[in-house]
């Protein structure tokens, strides 16, 4: 059944844990899919594990746009928010509603997502008001990562747990139907779970959220330039692909692959006929 903003909200009353994960391509929506997962974020962390960028602030809407395209039409039952990326909300509630509208429109994604509380509290409410859902972001928000000085976890101090807080209750009240929370504090994910009656998505930010999300390279050993001390690794699928890339680098300098197997043949009467045209 397709996951919608309904379902998060029933997900929250009846207690049950929302998951979410990335992908940024069809054949890797599919999977996640089929596994079940609720939902699926076309995360602007693709600058990083996708393009190679030290950070998400180089990523465009033309990048975002080509990738949620794609897994759009992988995804049958997970929700799909597309991730606005750097300077595409910021700039003005016009420039929000506008480029919100394009994942919607132009790539069939079912919501977007944006960083920031108070600051971006109007654009969330524009976005709203044009009937797209909006998922909220705070805490360690990649697309401030030059403000912060890295990417640091927010919010240890009493002061800066109050603003995450503001935010958080910014968010909600612009009419988003879900926030995530990155790189806090459990204490203060657990303020801020029970303080809201929409859902909270965690990375780095404990337990106590009413969902997770990961980044798919990460969880898979995928992505090895970095990796942050909240993720799990489920599976180390890099070590995996690099030893069977170096068995197919052997077996093609050796001639052991391909075999009959995995060729094609040719009608016996159809390559005489070739071979006669040939000589001729
Ligand atoms: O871009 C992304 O993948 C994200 C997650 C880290 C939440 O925003």
């Amino acid at each position: 059944m397709k996951n919608t903003t309904q379902t998060f909200a029933e997900m929250k009353k009846k207690g049950e844990k929302i998951t979410m994960l990335t992908a940024y391509d069809y054949s890797t929506a599919k999977l996640v899919d089929k596994a079940g997962i609720n939902s699926i974020l076309v995360g602007d962390s693709l600058g990083m594990v996708m393009l190679g960028y030290p950070d998400s602030t180089r990523v465009t809407m033309e990048d975002m746009i080509h990738h949620v395209k794609a897994v759009v039409r992988g995804a049958e039952n997970a929700l799909v928010v597309a991730d606005m990326p750097f300077m595409s909300y910021q700039t003005s509630i016009y420039d929000a509603v506008k480029n919100a509208g394009r994942f919607i429109q132009e790539c069939g994604a079912d919501s977007v997502k944006l960083e920031g509380g108070v600051d971006v509290k109007e654009q969330i409410s524009a976005i709203v008001k044009a009937g797209i859902p909006v998922c909220g972001h705070v805490g360690l928000t990649p697309q401030s990562v030059k403000a912060f000085g890295g990417f640091k976890i927010q919010g240890k101090s009493a002061e800066a747990a109050k603003k995450i807080i503001a935010d958080a209750k910014a968010v909600e009240e612009a009419g988003a139907f879900a926030i995530v929370l990155e790189g806090i504090p459990a204490p203060l994910a657990d303020i801020i779970t029970n303080m809201l009656t929409i859902p909270t998505i965690g990375i780095g930010a404990s337990k106590n959220c009413d969902g997770q999300v990961l980044v798919y390279q990460d969880m898979l050993g995928l992505y090895s330039d970095f990796t942050p001390k909240f993720v799990k690794k489920y599976d180390n699928l890099g070590e995996a692909m690099v030893n069977a890339f170096k068995k197919y680098d052997k077996e093609v300098k050796t001639g052991v692959f391909p075999t009959e197997e995995y060729t094609y043949k040719m009608d016996e009467e159809a390559l005489s006929g070739l071979q006669a045209a040939l000589i001729k």
